[in-house]
């Protein structure tokens, strides 16, 4: 039996992996743990929480004796790190969590796996760990910053990051290979675009416009509304990630887009049309400071070298997300209300 750790298995991404994961490999143990941040929903795993080969701790990446503690209880054999700040609009208010939690958390957690991987931790310079190990790092296309006309972001592309958001999640990735290059970790790295699905917090862009479209209200489209982003299934998302992991080559990145650019102000009519609803509800408000105008990600590598491919069209999966949080409206009104950052304290205490 594999063990797997999670590290911000409550969010939408995470949450969504962690399922998938559980149904593909039902031999594995899957440890996820989450601070429960505001983005962070127990709720989402609601489904699985009985699951005899899930375990949850309530832990912050951050914090470097509970996390020692954890892989000191389990013997680990790959980590996946999802934790972080994940919005663009939240880093430029409060731009130190962002830094903190995802450079130094993702810190954190690779020297807790340094330690209990090394074979010979008595040997500063010991680069040999125990076989079939590996530290897989979530990051984002947003680190290559935004995209020229016909520019689409290779694995080589420079690095030149816009917000503080995208500026820590590059750190993290300068981080996770120093690790590889100093230490010899064993370590891979993912970038995907846009994910979008179940379970996604209503202050990204799809969930905001369908729930606000839902109750008729005003439905925030920033600047022009012409900013491209390249969208991806979640589901997707996280089949790539498992191929990285078992597959992947120790050292290397991959790109994981969707081969779908859309203009915002595309996807928000789409919406629009599909609920049925007015386009008067559109409210062109002023712009994202820094804001990328364009996405654009080759997933060339990841085809070729591992056969992933996308399972779902966007104007199919469009409609079942919509469809999912239209059939889960239980779900959004906990969010909405506030209501379900007390689901922890009723379900565990
Ligand atoms: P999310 O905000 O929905 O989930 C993040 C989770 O991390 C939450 O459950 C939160 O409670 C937890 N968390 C935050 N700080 C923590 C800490 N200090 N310690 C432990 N847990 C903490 O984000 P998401 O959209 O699911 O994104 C997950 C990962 O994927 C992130 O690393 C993000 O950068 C990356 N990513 C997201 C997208 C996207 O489109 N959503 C695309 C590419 C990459
Ligand atoms: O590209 C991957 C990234 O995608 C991830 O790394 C981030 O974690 C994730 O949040 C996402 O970042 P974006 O900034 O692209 O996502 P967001 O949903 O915030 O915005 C998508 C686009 O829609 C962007 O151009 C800004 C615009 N927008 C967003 C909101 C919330 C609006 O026009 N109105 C809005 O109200």
């Amino acid at each position: 039996m594999k063990t797997l750790l999670v590290t911000g298995g409550c969010g939408f991404i995470g949450s969504n992996f962690i399922r998938y994961m559980l149904d593909k490999h039902p031999d594995y143990m899957i440890i996820g743990i989450d601070a429960l941040t505001y983005a962070g929903n127990p709720e989402n795993l609601k489904s699985i929480e009985d699951n005899p080969n899930y375990r949850f701790f309530r832990a912050d990446i951050r914090n470097r004796n509970m996390i020692e503690q954890i892989f000191a209880f389990y013997t680990i054999d790959y980590v996946v790190n999802f934790a972080a700040e994940s919005h663009v609009d939240r880093s430029i208010k409060e731009p130190d969590v962002f830094l903190t939690t995802n450079i130094l958390g993702t810190q954190v957690l690779l020297d807790a796996a340094k330690r209990q991987w090394r074979l010979h931790p008595g040997n500063k310079y010991d680069r040999s760990y125990r076989d079939g190990v590996r530290f897989h790092q979530i990051s984002t296309d947003e680190v290559y910053g935004s995209a020229d006309d016909g520019e689409k972001f290779t694995e080589e592309s420079p690095l030149r990051p816009s917000s503080p958001y995208s500026a820590s999640k590059a750190g993290a990735d300068m981080v996770a290979m120093a690790y590889r290059r100093t230490y010899g970790l064993p370590v891979t790295i993912s970038r995907s675009s846009n994910n979008y699905g179940p379970y996604q917090f209503p202050e990204k862009l799809i969930p905001l416009i369908i729930i606000n479209c839902i109750y008729d209200r005003p439905l925030p489209v920033y600047g022009d509304g012409l900013q491209i982003r390249d969208w991806l299934h979640v589901n997707d998302h996280c089949r790539a990630v498992d191929m990285i992991l078992h597959s992947g080559k120790d050292g290397d990145i991959y790109n994981i887009g969707g081969d779908n650019e859309k203009a915002n102000i595309d996807i928000v009519k789409q919406i629009i049309h599909t609920l049925g609803k007015s386009e008067e509800l559109i409210n062109y408000v002023e712009d994202r400071p820094g804001h990328d105008r364009r996405y654009a990600t080759d997933s060339t590598k990841i085809e070729t070298q591992l056969g992933w491919s996308r399972n779902h069209s966007f104007e199919q999966g469009l409609e079942e997300c919509i469809s999912w949080y239209l059939d889960n409206m239980g779900w959004v009104k906990r969010i909405v209300s506030g209501e379900y950052r007390r689901y922890f304290e009723t379900m565990y205490g």
